[in-house]
């Protein structure tokens, strides 16, 4: 808990979730509730809405959800810190001197000082750049057709050749080592370790920068022919390569139709040049989810525009499954010749690389064309092999989406429209066996909730409808707090159930505001769901006693797995004595229930 209680208390009450809202989204009231377009992904019908009395927003859609913090961190793209800091001047009020946590503090502090350092250093190698000793760096730019402007948007800069050029100049201006080391701007030496060096030594700089504008990172790459021919800031307190993505500081503020998503450095800083503007680079060859999320503030749909080689081709499969599962629509940009988006840009112009953009396919439809690709339709074997693969591919789709490519797997395979849609029906139910892209249909909708996500909240809402009931509730004997199998779902109810024990006053929307994003969005949509419990006590009676039961079926699983595997009978007696006594447990609860 980073701030405290009490002047959380006043932030959250000094700016109600539905007006600060409606700062950001038409809000019309219906049902006890406000409803309008969802912030956070096109939303055609209203499915965001705002409960007042709870403060709380929930998308029934894209299922985003939390306390008016985390709606500012989302929709400003904030971090918990500073969307904080926002509403505090909203409200006129100062941010707290002494926060509790002094370790959370002292990591603030450092961090800070990390973001100040890669600051310094980024001025230092553009000025490096711009400077006598630069020339080499400039000319190399020259050739690779970027101009000055474009270096300067992007923050271009040379490393100088010294072995610890920048690690002086940034100590000269009161930077500690320590801080350097963190930053990754310098290390210690392999042979006397009291020295220090500077980690980019005679490379073209290119200066990482977050949504929020701090240089969190540099990528450096040679000019001559050296391997490796990019080294980059590898982790640090600032700086996941997971989490961040190049450029996404040149898209702030813009509501974008798409994103073009590159592989390189280059790439983007080309394409930019050329006014495509909305390109940005993943810095990896694989997307991430976390990448995903950050993307969709931004923009609905992604071009993948990667390089035709294999490791490209293979990044971009993977991409695919990832950008679907964020509800992104991801569209795929086939470059010809092997050429990447910046050579291809430089040698045939913008209109060009906006024709083939036009012409781009569709997610599932480039991963049909790999197939294709893969067995070859020219023989009867390969277009039987294209056919079933294909088939398992699209009847994992949905019905709709199912239907716009069965022509065209129709068409290359040679088979009947029917057969195939036949061949789709048949791969469908017969999943068992079909080990391919079996994540595909969990891919499809994100986050759809299981049933035991679904029981958990309800048991978590039961808990939150009054004190009284909540300890009630976590007195009884089928009460363990492992029943919530939701992290974040647990540690919420292990803090609510420690206020009421103490007395102290469980203020659920503030304990919700002090949530990460993700844990934010699950248990609020529990708190949303403690309107319609009429009879708390009874209620989490059934749902501890369904959770227990799943439980016990899960045990009873494992035990008779475990039981075949044994070979020593007394192993197996040991096992099976387990198994019979929670068998009749089972027995037992199934028994109560149906009374
Ligand atoms: P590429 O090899 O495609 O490089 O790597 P590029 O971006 O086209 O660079 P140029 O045009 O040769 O200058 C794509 C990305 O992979 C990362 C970098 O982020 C690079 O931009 N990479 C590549 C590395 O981190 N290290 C390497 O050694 C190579
Ligand atoms: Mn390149």
């Amino acid at each position: 808990m980073a701030f405290p209680e009490a002047w959380l208390n006043e932030l959250m009450s000094k700016n109600d979730i539905a007006s600060v809202i409606s700062e950001y989204v038409q809000l019309t009231p219906k049902g006890g509730r406000l409803w309008g377009h969802c912030p956070f992904h096109v939303d055609k019908t209203p499915s965001f809405s705002v409960t007042p009395d709870k403060q709380l927003f929930h998308c029934f859609s894209c299922k985003a959800g939390g306390s008016v913090i985390q709606f500012v961190m989302q929709a400003e793209n904030l971090s918990y810190i500073d969307a904080v800091r926002s509403l505090a001047q909203r409200a006129g009020m100062d941010m707290p001197n002494e926060i509790d946590d002094k370790r959370l503090m002292e990591q603030k502090r450092r961090r800070e000082r990390i973001y100040e350092a890669n600051r310094e250093a980024a001025m230092f190698y553009h000025k490096a750049l711009l400077s006598p000793e630069g020339e080499n760096a400039r000319h190399y730019l020259e050739r690779r057709g970027v101009n000055a402007d474009t270096a300067k948007r992007f923050g271009l800069g040379y490393s100088p050749d010294g072995y610890d050029t920048l690690f002086n100049y940034l100590t000269g201006k009161g930077f500690s080592k320590e801080i350097l080391y963190d930053a990754g701007l310098a290390v210690p030496g392999r042979k006397d370790p009291t020295k220090s060096f500077d980690f980019f030594r005679g490379r073209l700089m290119f200066p990482v920068i977050s949504a929020m504008g701090k240089v969190i990172a540099f990528g450096g790459r040679t000019m001559g022919s050296d391997e490796p021919k990019y080294i980059n800031t590898g982790d640090t307190p600032v700086y996941n390569k997971r989490e961040n993505i190049y450029a996404i500081n040149l898209l702030k503020g813009k509501k974008l139709d798409d994103i073009i998503m590159v592989e390189g450095y280059m790439d983007v800083i080309s394409l930019h040049q050329h006014g495509i503007d909305n390109a940005v680079a993943s810095l990896g060859t694989a997307l991430t989810l976390q990448q995903a999320r950050l993307i969709k503030r931004y923009a609905p749909k992604v071009y993948y525009a990667y390089d035709g080689d294999e490791a490209g081709q293979k990044a971009m499969q993977r991409g695919i499954d990832i950008l679907r599962a964020s509800d992104i629509e991801p569209r795929v940009i086939i470059i010809p010749d092997e050429h990447d988006p910046d050579e291809y840009i430089r040698e045939f112009g913008p209109d060009s690389f906006l024709l083939l953009k036009d012409a781009s396919l569709t997610g599932i439809r480039f991963k049909l064309e790999r197939i294709a690709k893969v067995h070859g339709t020219d023989t009867p074997d390969g277009r039987e092999k294209f056919a079933r693969d294909a088939c398992l591919l699209i009847s994992r789709l949905d019905p709709v989406e199912r239907d716009r490519y069965i022509p065209f797997v129709s068409e290359r395979s040679g088979l009947s429209i029917d057969t195939v849609r036949e061949q789709c029906g048949v791969s469908a139910n017969s999943g068992a066996k079909s080990e391919a892209p079996a994540r595909l249909n969990t891919f499809k909708r994100p986050k759809r909730d299981t049933e035991r996500i679904r029981s958990e909240r309800r048991l978590l809402a039961c808990i939150m409808t009054s004190p009284e009931a909540g300890i009630e509730i976590v007195r009884k004997n089928g009460f363990s707090l492992t029943l919530f199998s939701s992290p974040s779902l647990r540690a919420f109810c292990a803090r609510l159930i420690s206020a009421y024990r103490t007395g102290s006053k469980a203020d659920i929307p503030v304990m919700i505001a002090e949530l990460d994003p993700a844990s934010a969005e699950d248990v609020s949509s529990a708190f949303s769901g403690t309107d319609d419990i009429v009879s708390p006590v009874e209620c989490a009676d059934a749902i501890m006693a369904s959770l227990t039961m799943m439980d016990l079926k899960d045990e009873l699983k494992t035990l008779s797995a475990k039981a075949k595997e044994t070979s020593s009978s007394e192993e197996k007696a040991a096992v099976m004595k387990e198994y019979s006594e929670k068998f009749a447990k089972l027995q037992q609860l199934t028994k109560k229930q149906n009374n």
